[in-house]
């Protein structure tokens, strides 16, 4: 671990410009408790939201008993709550930037857990904190304005232990957010915004879901897209559409790419709208991470088919015969069906990255890393150096300072060595709570194999926008421009190979005043 900290002197110049005075007003009209939230009545949304087991047809023959979010709107809009059918995944919540919700959590799963809205920056008593855990037939109220950008963001439980049980049995969800922005870029709407989230699971002869794990984590036999195998392709029209993609699974990695060779558009990533679409010949995408695709399925012939396949790589862990890990498969079909409107063409987007230096209220990145985290095993434990996850504890190199802007380095290349019973390490898809951050630099493996195992996805890294998970593959180190805005508290940072999390790879940050 190494720490330099921002000098005092810089602090102050920033802090000089009046931004922290604004910093600290925000704070005081955000920061909200439970017991406060639940006193307030100015939210505009309001939700209930169940967990509880249901049974789900997802395979021919006997249905499958999954636990799923269901909801209800107390109050606001229709739009504001998506049902997707035939599916165990969670309805969209779709909100607006700057409004407020409130939404009560009932637990009714027969365990406890605690929901985390991924990629949102909301006070830690808001995000779903493993030490908020409610028991079976509690309740948590959450409050929270929608400060973030447009964008595909989601949500899943969080217990300590056991996330990658309950987010494989099914609970998990979409969360999105439109903004004026977004608007201005005349992206496809409606039926012509398509999620796409892609998770992988293993069923018993009966139906049923089979989850065991081992140190890689837990890797499925079969690809679901939006809970359903790709048995009947998905049905497009030969226009432009919007698909939003998640990587719903608990550990395998995917390195997308259309099985004809076209290029992918990615115009987003985890924290929205990207300033311009890039190219992309495949898109790697670990598990936590959204990107967004605007595919025009009128480049191909009505009445064809179009796959979406994830191609074969090196540097993958886990162990799955049916499906290897790193193996290439069959993602989604799409069966192109004649256009029933008039195509718009959404426009190209300009200046739409928010300015992340001089905006007033975010200091000068500082020179440097200010803190390095070292991904590595040891005694059959994945850790973040050298440490598990705590409840609440935090060690003094976990502790920033509200209103600062830091560099941090994930060092999957550490001296400590990759582990995992081998020396080629594994991958970590690291994640972190209540903020998105932009990539600095990403620096290769130094070791030939994992250099030449990481020349097989390398190409298929988006490291151009907002992100709050970002993958590193064996022996690769990563730097990230993080800002810790508007709330202290207790907040996390871990692998989002949820069972890497669940083993511990998971630890607090505290932002202090
Ligand atoms: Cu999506 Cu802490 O996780
Ligand atoms: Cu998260
Ligand atoms: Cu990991």
């Amino acid at each position: 671990m190494t720490k330099t900290t921002i000098t005092r002197r810089r602090f102050i110049q920033w802090a000089g410009l009046g931004s922290l005075g604004l910093a600290a007003g925000g704070t005081a009209l955000r920061r909200l408790t439970p017991a406060q939230a639940a006193g307030s009545a100015a939210h505009d949304v309001e939700i209930n939201l169940t967990a509880a087991p249901a049974q789900q047809a997802i395979l021919s023959g006997a249905t499958t008993t999954v636990w799923k979010y269901t909801a209800a709107l107390v109050k606001g809009d229709a739009a504001n709550l998506v049902t997707l059918p035939n599916t165990y995944l969670g309805p969209i919540i779709h909100l607006r930037a700057g409004q407020r919700v409130r939404i009560n959590f009932n637990n009714n799963i027969g365990e406890e857990s605690i929901v985390h809205w991924h990629g949102l920056h909301v006070p830690h008593e808001a995000d779903g904190h493993p030490s908020y855990v409610i028991n079976d037939g509690e309740s948590y109220v959450y409050e929270f304005d929608v400060l973030d950008r447009a964008g595909t963001y989601w949500y899943h439980p969080h217990p300590h232990g056991r996330t990658g049980p309950q987010a494989y049995m099914g609970l998990a969800g979409l969360f999105y957010i439109s903004d004026g922005a977004e608007d201005l870029a005349g992206l496809p709407t409606g039926s012509y915004d398509l999620p796409l989230v892609i998770q992988d699971r293993t069923f018993d002869t009966g139906n049923q879901l089979v989850y065991s794990a081992d140190s890689a984590g837990f890797l499925g036999d079969q690809i679901l897209i939006n809970g359903q195998p790709n048995t009947t392709p998905l049905s497009v029209e030969a226009l432009p559409y919007r698909l939003r993609l998640l990587n719903g699974s608990n550990s395998r990695i995917y390195k997308l790419a259309w099985a004809d060779g076209t290029p992918l558009s990615v115009i987003a990533t985890d924290g929205g709208l990207l300033e311009k679409a890039v190219s992309r010949n495949y898109l790697m995408l670990a598990p936590g991470e959204r990107a967004e695709l605007l595919v025009d399925f009128s480049q191909w012939t009505v009445g064809n088919t179009v796959t979406l396949k994830s191609l074969a790589y090196s540097g993958a862990a886990g162990n799955n015969a049916t499906l290897p890990p790193g193996s290439e498969f069959t993602v989604a079909d799409f069966q192109i069906t004649a256009a029933t409107t008039t195509p718009t063409t959404p426009t190209i987007y300009k200046s739409y990255l928010p300015i992340i230096t001089g905006d007033g209220t975010t200091p000068p990145p500082p020179a440097g890393v200010t803190r390095s985290f070292q991904l590595y095993m040891q005694q059959g434990t994945w850790t973040i150096d050298g440490r598990t996850f705590e409840t609440t504890n935090v060690v003094n190199e976990e502790i920033v300072t509200l209103g600062d802007r830091e560099i941090w380095e994930f060092d999957n290349n550490s001296p400590f060595g990759g582990g995992g019973g081998d020396n080629n390490g594994q991958p970590h898809p690291m994640h972190i709570h209540g903020l998105q951050f932009r990539i600095v630099s990403r620096t290769p493996p130094s070791n030939s194999t994992q250099y030449n195992n990481w020349l097989t996805v390398k190409d298929g890294y988006v490291d151009d926008g907002w992100q709050d998970t970002v993958l590193l593959m064996p022996g690769e180190k990563v730097q990230v421009d993080v800002t810790f805005k508007d709330y202290t508290g207790l907040f996390l940072y871990h692998c989002h190979n949820l069972e890497h999390e669940d083993m511990g790879m998971m630890r607090n940050y505290r932002v202090d005043l």
